[in-house]
């Protein structure tokens, strides 16, 4: 449980961020959150979150934040950016984050990280034990990120914990969901018996939960993967939000057109909760995308037209 005494710092305050920051501060602690621009539309404040303006990337500004933290929680994006983005944002920030908690009273250091970093393309399921040897550059940067987490708590400098999240869906966001609508999406028959690949998802109020879990439970250089308990192929859950919704089944790809309802690559793998439930006692809200899209699908029934993905409780959407 969170102590009322806690204080609580939030690198990279955005869509997980302030989910969890308004969970936290409900609870009665004091959450700062830090982000480039402040606290722009009052969303932050609004939480209960102090917003602290501020950039990762430059170590003055980790500085000036004042005081000591029971636990700093890193949700910072790359903001869409690629490689370079990657280099500066996730593993730079993490080296300053790790500077800066030397010299600080830091209780933990909870860093997000993703499903992404397990290539594999067999099915199988994954859990934190897999290998996590991704071909891509930015793959590999952000397993060079955590390492460098890791190597604080394996140097007793800070306890850290890496959650590995897989793909977010919630209001106002999410992809495969949102081509479906536009009747922009497309099954990819490649994989899973003509089903396309495995998707991993995670409602976001989840997130908030799985975070604060490890952040309270975890144990110091442990990773947890945050997904919810039901992978599912592609053209399966397009099929279910079809019959949902009664919008058409999306057709499948032209082979020639590449992997453009792909956002995640071409990994076809399970990942595995397990160890957060078991060993954390983790229990999703949305143990499920049935249940996580309920709300989205029952508002796109009432008023097929209305469904905005920039609305606050606008639909949610897969990776
Ligand atoms: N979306 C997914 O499906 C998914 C899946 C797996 C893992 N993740 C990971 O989950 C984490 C959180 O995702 P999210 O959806 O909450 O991202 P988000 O909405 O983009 O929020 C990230 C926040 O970080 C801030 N930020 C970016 N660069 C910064 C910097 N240099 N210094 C300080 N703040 C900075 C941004 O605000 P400013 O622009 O104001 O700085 C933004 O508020 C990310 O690490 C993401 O990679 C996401």
């Amino acid at each position: 449980m969170v102590m009322a005494s806690m204080r609580i710092l939030i690198v990279g305050c955005g869509y997980v961020g302030l989910a969890l920051g308004g969970r936290l501060s409900s609870s009665g602690a004091e959450v700062l959150g830090l982000r480039r621009q402040g606290d722009p539309d009052g969303a932050l404040a609004a939480a209960g979150i102090r917003a602290v303006r501020g950039d990762l990337t430059r170590p003055e500004d980790l500085e000036a934040i004042p005081g000591d933290f029971d636990a700093v929680v890193c949700a910072v994006s790359s903001s869409r950016g690629g490689a370079e983005v990657y280099r500066e944002v996730y593993l730079g920030g993490a080296k300053n984050l790790v500077a800066w908690a030397r010299h600080r009273r830091v209780g933990r250091l909870v860093s997000v990280s993703s499903t992404s970093v397990y290539s594999q393309t067999d099915g199988s399921w994954v859990t934190e034990d897999s290998p996590a040897e991704p071909p891509g550059q930015t793959g590999q940067l952000l397993v060079a990120t955590e390492a460098v987490f890791t190597e604080a708590d394996r140097s007793g400098l800070v306890s850290t914990q890496i959650v590995r999240v897989g793909g977010i869906y919630g209001p106002g966001r999410g992809h495969l969901f949102q081509q479906f609508v536009a009747g922009q999406a497309r099954r990819d028959p490649s994989q899973g018996q003509g089903q396309g690949r495995w998707i991993n998802m995670i409602h976001r109020d989840d997130v908030a939960s799985a975070l604060e879990a490890v952040m309270l439970r975890g144990e110091g250089g442990r990773i947890y993967n945050a997904v919810d308990d039901e992978p599912v192929l592609q053209g399966r859950f397009l099929q279910f939000l079809a019959d949902q919704t009664g919008l058409p089944l999306p057709p499948p790809a032209d082979p020639t057109e590449g992997p453009s309802t792909r956002k995640r690559g071409t990994t076809h793998k399970r990942v595995s909760n397990r160890r957060l439930r078991e060993e954390l006692g983790w229990n999703p809200r949305f143990p499920t995308y049935r249940e996580g899209y309920a709300a989205a699908i029952a508002a796109l029934v009432a008023n097929p037209g209305a469904v905005s993905p920039s609305s606050a409780e606008g639909p949610m959407m897969a990776p």
